[in-house]
């Protein structure tokens, strides 16, 4: 089956984003762009800081436990994998953008769409059950956590 992506749905979450971000010159940008220049945008660059102590991110207090967010109208995941890290990857899968979640009991990220799977660091470890194959990494976020304090800083 070929890699069809729901293009207006991007195009646009892609629109929601700019908005969001007060790209004024980026909307006019997109609304002229191919497919395939949409998926190249560059990160917007949001950081937010998050404290364990505090809802709703004190669901990461335990192991294994994750956390669906939205940073600057980005969906994404933020993990527990261990006791000192955590980890946050988008939620659209790069595949035909199906919604990933954390299977805690495989210690693994997975689309619900055709079931790829990634690694923590957003390589693919399992290829989409269409047949399809997928090279294209998982884009993740660059997050710092210090477990005594159990605050830490998510950069998208
Ligand atoms: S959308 Fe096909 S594996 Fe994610």
């Amino acid at each position: 089956m070929p890699q069809t992506p729901r293009q207006p749905e991007r195009r646009q979450f892609l629109l929601r984003i700019g908005a969001a971000a007060g790209c004024g010159a980026l909307v006019p940008l997109l609304h002229g762009c191919e497919t395939a220049e949409l998926y190249t945008l560059p990160p917007l660059h949001v950081e937010v800081t998050f404290d364990l102590a505090k809802s709703p991110y004190d669901a990461l207090k335990t192991v294994g436990a994750s956390l669906d967010v939205t940073f600057g109208n980005v969906d994404g995941l933020l993990v527990r994998v261990s006791d000192a890290q955590i980890i946050g990857v988008t939620r659209i899968c790069p595949h035909q953008q199906g919604n990933i979640k954390w299977d805690k009991a495989g210690a693994t990220l997975v689309c619900t769409t055709h079931a790829a799977k990634f690694a923590s660091n957003g390589a693919v470890t399992g290829q989409p059950n269409n047949g399809d194959t997928l090279t294209t990494m998982l884009p993740t976020w660059a997050v710092t956590f210090d477990a005594a304090t159990g605050k830490g800083t998510v950069q998208t």
